[in-house]
């Protein structure tokens, strides 16, 4: 049996703690200990607290972007903190938003307020904290563009730090986050966005729905409205069928390796990147792969698009990283190309 959750000031504390409500894929895992911090300067406290300090720590904001695969021994940390602090305004805004907000309600906010730049990024699932750690991204925008400082508590060190935009190391769906798992707990992020700048409409559809809503002058709420047709259209929602959004990240090739496939396969959409080498879709890949659509018990590959992975109902973790990686290995096959999981998956080897 759970315990009740123990208020201690600042964050509370039970065990034994149900997950299946606090991640999108809906997988009925359980924390050892779950905490729920709603003020961040409780944090080193709340780490010091023996049974968070002995074992293993996981980070949640709303679990949009993990796969449990068991139950987990240690301690899930939930950040709840709020804010939304205008720092400086002008031409350019600095705004520093604290971990725990809702990641689309923060789009939203600066939308209403007049800043740009995060229209083509609205309703994506998660918290503000979670956004830099996998560089969130969609219709040719990724948010590091806007990202000028991440506070974190390092664990590590035990302090407080200020990581600047150069220090976080961006790069697709990857940060510095990303490669020292554990190391930091991001509190609050610092973001520049300007009063206007030249919108982003050539991306996958954008310019032909703007077209079908009758705009030809677009303001950024009009792009934002846009990308909200297409992700409904496109995207299965979390809040209908478990799902942590593309579970895929697509490959990146070196050119030849991209020349040969391209030569094999001329309709799979191949981006060539800044550094020479060679963005792949992997949806194009896997519904070429005949997985598109494909179900096995409750565990199964979205039909609307094929970068998804949902749960149809009841299936655990292990089920749907079986199926996951049983579309990597038919990939590795058909193709000689390498899939990573996007999320973060929580307990396997
Ligand atoms: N495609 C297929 N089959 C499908 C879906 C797409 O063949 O089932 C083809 C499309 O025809 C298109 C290409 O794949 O030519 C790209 O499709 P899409 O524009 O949907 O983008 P994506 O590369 O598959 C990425 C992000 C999404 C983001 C979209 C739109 C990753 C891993 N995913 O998907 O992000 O919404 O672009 O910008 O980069 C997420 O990260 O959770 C996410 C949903």
């Amino acid at each position: 049996m759970p315990s009740e959750a123990v208020d201690m000031g600042g964050y509370t504390l039970s065990d034994n703690a149900p997950l299946a409500h606090r991640n999108t894929l809906r997988v009925a895992a359980r924390a050892a200990m779950l905490a729920e911090i709603r003020d961040a300067a409780k944090l080193p406290e709340l780490l010091d607290f023996p049974a968070v300090r002995s074992g293993r720590l996981q980070v949640l904001g709303e679990g949009s972007n993990v796969l449990f695969t068991g139950d987990f021994e240690g301690t899930v940390l939930i950040m709840a903190t709020r804010g939304v602090q205008v720092e400086s305004d002008g031409d350019s805004a600095h705004i520093a938003v604290a971990a725990g907000e809702r990641w689309d309600d923060f789009v939203r906010w600066t939308l209403g307020h007049g800043y740009a730049g995060l229209e083509n990024l609205i309703l994506i699932p998660g918290t503000v904290g979670a956004a830099p750690i996998q560089n969130i991204g969609a219709y040719g925008c990724e948010v590091a563009e806007f990202v000028e400082s991440v506070e974190a508590w390092d664990v590590r060190e035990r302090c407080v730090v200020t990581l600047d935009h150069a220090t976080c190391a961006f790069a697709y769906r990857d940060s510095l986050f990303k490669h020292q798992p554990g190391r930091y707990i991001v509190t609050a992020v610092r973001f520049v966005l300007p009063r206007s700048r030249p919108l982003r409409t050539d991306y996958a559809g954008i310019d032909e729905e703007l077209r079908r809503m009758g705009v030809d002058k677009p303001a950024p709420f009009h792009v934002a409205e846009a990308v909200v047709h297409l992700r409904t259209r496109k995207l299965p929602d979390p809040a209908v069928i478990g799902n942590a959004g593309s579970f895929f990240k697509n490959p990146i090739v070196d050119a030849a390796m991209a020349a040969r496939l391209k030569h094999a396969h001329p309709e799979l959409p191949v981006w060539p990147q800044p550094d020479g080498r060679c963005k792949l879709s992997a949806a194009w890949m896997i519904e070429a792969a005949g997985f598109k659509g494909l179900r096995e018990g409750d565990a199964g590959i979205s039909n609307r698009h094929a970068l998804v992975l949902v749960n149809h109902g009841q299936a655990s973790g292990p089920q749907l990283w079986a199926l996951a990686q049983r579309v990597m290995q038919g990939i590795r096959e058909r193709f000689e190309v390498l899939l990573e999981p996007e999320p973060v998956v929580i307990g396997a080897d």
